[in-house]
């Protein structure tokens, strides 16, 4: 039996309702109530693991889930031996430095030397400024990362950008975008060579209806 890895969050309706456009139904987990973290789909075929985002390429690279959605953003920041398969398009976001909208520094360039960059994507933040060579130290948090530039921790932050309210709310402009993100399906690369519950299938499917 496949096993499919959902992201919990932003990602967890349009994945729902993909897997549903090919006949697996896992809307247990929009369930205000639930708190079963795996469950059957309603027609037995397959069964869906319920996991942090950051997590589901973890049980894809394992094995222990064949296929899996999950924003491009995890993929860059945890480099997963997994495949990515198809480039889902929900899930818009985009990977941003930014600042105080009132400080000076209108570019990354203009941040001081060994200033600071609070960010949970580390390894994003740390490519990105070196490929400036732009010597900072990267903070990592675990969330509210605005909270950096505000309480002068740091001069600036990388995180995820959506919709832009977050930023606006806390004063925060974007001064450079490092990329553009969406959802990925991605699958365990052993299983779709050997077509394990025919995942080869069922990847074709999912690709038709995006
Ligand atoms: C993400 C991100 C921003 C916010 C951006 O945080 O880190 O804070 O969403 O979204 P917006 O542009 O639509 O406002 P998340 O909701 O994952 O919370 P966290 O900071 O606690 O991780």
């Amino acid at each position: 039996m496949l096993t499919v890895a959902l992201p919990k969050g932003e990602l967890l309706k349009n994945s729902i309702r993909l897997l549903q456009s090919v006949g697996l139904d896992f809307s247990g987990f929009l369930d205000s109530g639930n708190r079963q973290l795996q469950i059957l789909d309603a027609s037995g075929q397959a069964k869906g693991l319920l996991v942090r985002a950051q997590d589901v390429p973890v049980y894809v690279e394992y094995g222990q889930a064949q296929l899996g959605m999950v924003g491009y953003d995890v993929l860059k920041e945890k480099r997963p031996q997994v495949a990515q398969m198809v480039d889902l398009q929900y899930g818009y976001c985009r990977m941003s430095v930014a600042v105080k909208a009132d400080s000076t520094y209108k570019s990354p360039l203009d941040l001081p030397a060994h200033g600071r960059v609070a960010s949970k994507y580390v390894n994003c933040a740390r490519e990105y400024f070196q490929s400036l060579d732009l010597p900072v130290e990267i903070v990592p948090l675990y969330g509210s990362v605005e909270l950096g530039p505000i309480t002068g921790m740091s001069e600036a932050i990388v995180d995820i950008v959506s919709t832009g309210k977050t930023l606006r709310e806390n004063g925060l402009v974007e001064i450079a975008t490092l990329y553009e993100s969406t959802a990925r399906l991605i699958v365990h690369p052993l299983s779709y060579r050997l077509n394990m519950g025919n995942l080869q299938t069922l990847v074709e499917k999912l690709r038709a209806e995006v």
